[in-house]
């Protein structure tokens, strides 16, 4: 890992401003296309909210990026569940430049299916590879209270043989099936930013960052990029537990 940066902000809308920032820099200064994984949940709505915001559809290059999803529930694309749904409500259909990529997750009756079929599509677009896995520019996460990022849930496996990228998995409490990006794929990218925000993930904050024992096995204390950097934007209640 190259290299780990934890910025906290007063409140979500100053964190979702400075991230729409950096989304611009990036994209101002991108030479090519970029591949940007987005996050699912509820937590990236507000800087979907904040990017569909004039003077931000106006000033970002979008048309620099081919987007794609960390993780997908397998519902349609209308059901307010859909992580894809949900960005393009908020902010996609707002873009009038439609010269970016869009590859949401397919939804087939088959998880299995939708798991291989976008392990296909990525390995089409995203050319830079490292190891044999793509390398991806940016990938957006969120984390939930335990410890789970993604739809990588404590005890997720994969068929490394046959689709090292992406994977059937099921909420524990739900069951819900979800297709997730896994391990190898988000610790290849160049640069991972987990987005956290309230005081109900003030523990397992303070549990990654200070490597208490028991965050040995979340699934987000195994985000560690091989090449990357990994950046923590952190609200003051979700930072609350830290000495910083
Ligand atoms: C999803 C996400 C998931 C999410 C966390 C946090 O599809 O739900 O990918 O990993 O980031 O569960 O969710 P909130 O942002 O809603 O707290």
């Amino acid at each position: 890992m190259s290299g780990q940066i934890i910025k906290v902000f007063d409140a979500v809308d100053s964190l979702m401003g400075t991230f729409a920032e950096e989304l611009f820099y990036f994209s101002a200064k991108s030479p090519d296309k970029a591949n940007v994984a987005l996050s699912g949940g509820s937590t990236p709505k507000a800087l979907f909210h904040e990017l569909a915001k004039p003077a931000n559809l106006d000033k970002i290059h979008w048309a620099i990026f081919n987007f794609f999803w960390g993780d997908e529930r397998l519902v349609s694309y209308e059901n307010p569940e859909s992580n894809y749904g949900e960005a393009n409500r908020i902010l996609l259909s707002n873009i009038r430049d439609t010269r970016q990529g869009i590859f949401p997750v397919p939804v087939l009756s088959s998880p299995k299916e939708s798991a291989l079929l976008y392990e296909v599509k990525i390995r089409e677009i995203v050319k830079q590879v490292n190891n044999g896995i793509p390398v991806f520019d940016w990938i957006i996460l969120g984390i939930g209270t335990d410890g789970h990022t993604a739809s990588l849930f404590s005890g997720a496996k994969w068929n490394e043989d046959e689709n090292p990228l992406t994977f059937v998995a099921k909420h524990p409490v739900t069951g819900q099936k979800r297709i997730s990006f896994t391990y190898n794929l988000i610790n290849q990218a160049q640069r991972v930013t987990f987005l956290v925000t309230g005081k109900e993930k003030a523990q397992v904050i303070e549990q990654i960052l200070n490597k208490k024992p028991e965050a040995e096995n979340y699934p987000a204390a195994k985000i560690q990029p091989e090449n990357g950097i990994i950046e923590w934007y952190l609200d003051s209640e979700a930072a609350g537990l830290l000495q910083l």
